[in-house]
């Protein structure tokens, strides 16, 4: 299988690691990179680095694109050559559309969405797939397998894609505001703030997993909450605040403006 990726920054390289710390079928591959940069120093095993608009004499079977949303159309034209009938091509661009990938590409492709978020850096991406449903199946298993190897994966509707990007995508920088609201809210003595922050990433850590072995996270939240207690006082503070719906409304927000990029 020859495949390529088009943009080497943190999506593509996270991408890139998954498939080289892969399974050994997936390393059957030959991979070529299309970066934007003017010095040639990248190194990794099994790719080819060339610089985008470079040509090549290979059919690519898969296509990964991984510029920036308005960086695609013009990364598509610079790279033309490499397109052809019949290929799968994999977009991660957030808020553009399979028919958005199709017009710029103008072949008879067949496209897949990819939206994973920022922790596939780390392996533990929750990533949302959505694929042409005429993709032949070893292909469909293949690209499985290369977001299996950066974390989770979920297989979604198209329409599905804002919604999961508002969750899943944007899901991590509203943890971190969760978290820094937390760090800003009070100062001890004999605690010094580094210290403090990673007292609350332990907390973070320490509370997530009591969630994935206890079956109903609101019990679990009526044990640790007891009647007039201290947890009691500030959660009421949340409910008087309606904190719950504001999350709400920001989650639809967020969906709201992927779907208004998509246009
Ligand atoms: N980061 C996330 O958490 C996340 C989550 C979900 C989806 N995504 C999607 O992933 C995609 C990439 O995001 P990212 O965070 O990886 O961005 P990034 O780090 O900026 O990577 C994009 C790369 O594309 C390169 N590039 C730009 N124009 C190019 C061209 N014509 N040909 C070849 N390469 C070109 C850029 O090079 P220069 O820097 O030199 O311009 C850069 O290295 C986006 O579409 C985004 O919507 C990202």
């Amino acid at each position: 299988m020859n495949i390529a990726f088009i943009g080497y920054g943190n999506m593509g390289s996270a991408l890139l690691n998954g498939i080289l710390a892969s399974e050994k079928k997936l390393l059957d591959t030959n991979i070529y990179v299309f970066h934007n940069k003017n010095e040639k120093s990248f190194q990794r095993e099994r790719c080819i680095f060339k610089k985008s608009g470079e040509s090549v004499e290979v059919d690519f079977d898969i296509i990964f694109l991984c510029t920036k949303p308005k960086d695609i159309e013009k990364s598509i034209n610079e790279n033309s050559k490499i397109f052809n009938d019949n290929q799968v091509i994999v977009s991660i661009a957030a808020g553009l559309s399979s028919k958005n990938i199709k017009n710029f590409i103008q072949k008879k492709i067949f496209v897949v969405r990819a939206m994973p978020n920022l922790c596939a850096i780390f392996s533990e991406s929750i990533t949302g797939l959505f694929f042409d449903e005429l993709i032949d199946n070893t292909k469909k298993e293949f690209i499985k397998n290369i977001f299996n190897s950066v974390g989770h994966i979920r297989e979604i509707d198209e329409d599905e894609m804002h919604l999961f990007t508002a969750i899943f995508g944007s899901g991590p920088a509203y943890i971190m505001y969760f978290i820094e609201s937390l760090i800003n809210s009070g100062n001890f003595k004999n605690i010094k703030e580094e210290d403090k922050s990673i007292l609350i990433l332990h907390l973070l850590n320490s509370t997530s997993k009591m969630l994935f072995v206890s079956e109903d996270i609101k019990y679990l939240r009526s044990q640790v909450t007891s009647k007039g207690g201290t947890t009691e006082a500030a959660i009421k503070i949340f409910e008087n605040k309606k904190l719950s719906k504001t999350i709400k409304e920001a989650v639809e927000n967020a969906a709201k403006k992927s779907l208004d990029l998509s246009k």
